[in-house]
């Protein structure tokens, strides 16, 4: 297995692309089962999920072609994928594929609204906590739909079509924001979601979905409108930046010092996490078509969060936030409020010498001098990309190993890193 070599120390000068956002893609395409005509995604990230997830829609009969680089492109800039569902042949999403990334199961949405049937595995255990689908099955029966358990696969079931409905979730969900998007654009009337979640994915969704010929209103606020239409048709769209991956870079160069540019994303998908890093001590600024964050030799000054929904400080950032922290001067307080158990990266950051206590939901992290290099294990994507952080400050070296966490989320991470100064490097297994 690949593993990952850093030898901190180093502060991180230049320019880094920032990619498109994998949490909009995976949505994206699957949304290309809505129509039987062609959806073609652009600046789609070259990750291991999107190349998952191209498995799972083949399964179900859908084609894809990736096109060719263009002049003057490099490896990161993003692919073009071109997505064909004419010919569905499957309307089930099987344990095998589904186990293996929890947003494949989003596939239920249009499958039942577009075919009227689905059978999709529940997706199982995860690393970051339970992240059960009972508000995805809510939005669904809300609008007609059948639901059982059968072996392990939610059989969901509506002959005669989907219904508008009010749905009105209990607690703000992500992935039960894109289901009812989804399945609410070729249902019968109107439907309106309360307490929808007001992610930047969700807006770029329904942007999508717009132009697929959808009729949505709303969406990015805490109330969507959704009126039916018989059917939609394909289009060009083009993926939003990553909000996340631009956080992580900008807490890189806040931990190290320096002067980078992140350039093609944008500060207002992220602005609780720069506000919260200017607080820190980091200068942070839009520049055009972009976002400077520097940071000349002085300390980083601690500060307390709590994660929450979009606009609020992203659980995404979490652990990389709880990196920075291990070096700040004084106590920070960490909360984690979206999901359980996502503190695997404390015993990791430990091994670094960083000073971490757990309280119930909140870490406290005591800042440390400095930190120093070992053996670290990645356990899962954001965790992983935490610990490089922590790496390009530690003195020496620091080795990452099972890295295909960061695979599934970091395009061209060593790359991008690199060409800023990093000492990083991939040794092949
Ligand atoms: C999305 O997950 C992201 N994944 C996550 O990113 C992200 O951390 C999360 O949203 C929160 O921002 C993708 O977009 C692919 P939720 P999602 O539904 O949609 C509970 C990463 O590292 N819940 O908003 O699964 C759930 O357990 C990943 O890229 C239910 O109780 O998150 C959690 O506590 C990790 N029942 C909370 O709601 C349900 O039916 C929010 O989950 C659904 C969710």
């Amino acid at each position: 297995m690949d593993r990952i070599k850093i030898t901190g120390g180093a502060p991180l000068n230049g320019v880094i692309p920032i990619s498109g956002a994998k949490n909009a893609a995976l949505p994206l395409m699957i949304a290309s089962l809505l129509t039987g005509d062609t959806l073609e995604l652009r600046n789609v990230p070259r990750l291991a999920d999107v190349n998952q997830l191209l498995r799972i829609l083949g399964n179900h009969g859908i084609d894809h072609t990736i096109t060719g680089k263009r002049p003057g492109q490099t490896s990161e800039t993003g692919q073009t994928i071109r997505l064909d569902a004419s010919s569905v042949i499957d309307t089930c999403a099987p344990y095998d594929l589904v186990s293996r990334m929890r947003a494949s199961f989003w596939v239920i949405a249009p499958l039942i609204a577009r075919f009227g049937e689905a059978c999709v595995s529940m997706p199982g255990g995860c690393a970051i906590g339970t992240r059960p689908v009972d508000l995805l099955l809510f939005a669904l029966e809300r609008m007609g739909v059948r639901i059982e358990i059968e072996g392990g696969y939610v059989v969901a079931r509506a002959p005669k079509g989907l219904k508008g409905a009010e749905i009105a979730f209990p607690k703000v969900t992500v992935s039960g924001t894109h289901v009812a998007l989804m399945a609410a654009t070729l249902a019968d009337g109107t439907t309106v979601v309360e307490n929808a979640a007001r992610e930047p994915e969700i807006v770029d969704l329904a942007e999508c979905l717009i132009k697929m010929g959808a009729k949505i209103t709303g969406a990015g606020t805490s109330r969507i409108v959704i009126d039916g239409v018989a059917r939609l048709h394909g289009t060009t769209h083009t993926v939003m930046p990553d909000r996340i991956e631009t956080g992580t870079y900008a807490m890189a160069v806040a931990m190290t010092g320096g002067d980078v540019t992140l350039e093609n994303t944008r500060p207002e998908f992220l602005q609780n996490a720069l506000d919260v890093l200017s607080q820190v001590g980091v200068e942070v600024s839009a520049v055009n078509d972009g976002i400077r964050v520097h940071r000349n030799g002085t300390g980083l000054r601690s500060v307390d969060v709590t994660t929450d929904p979009f606009p609020g400080f992203p659980t995404d950032l979490q652990a990389q936030f709880m990196a920075l922290m291990t070096r700040a001067e004084g106590t920070s307080r960490i909360r984690e409020t979206i999901f359980e158990n996502r503190f695997m990266h404390v015993q990791e950051l430990a091994r670094l010498g960083a000073q971490i206590r757990l309280d119930g939901d909140a870490a406290i992290v005591q800042g440390v001098e400095r930190l120093k290099g070992a053996p670290v294990m990645a356990t899962d994507l954001r965790a992983s990309v935490s610990l490089v952080i922590a790496g390009l400050a530690a003195e020496g070296e620091t080795e990452i190993h099972r890295v295909y966490h960061l695979d599934r989320g970091f395009e061209a991470l060593e790359a991008k890193l690199g060409r800023c100064g990093a000492r990083i490097e991939r040794i092949s297994a």
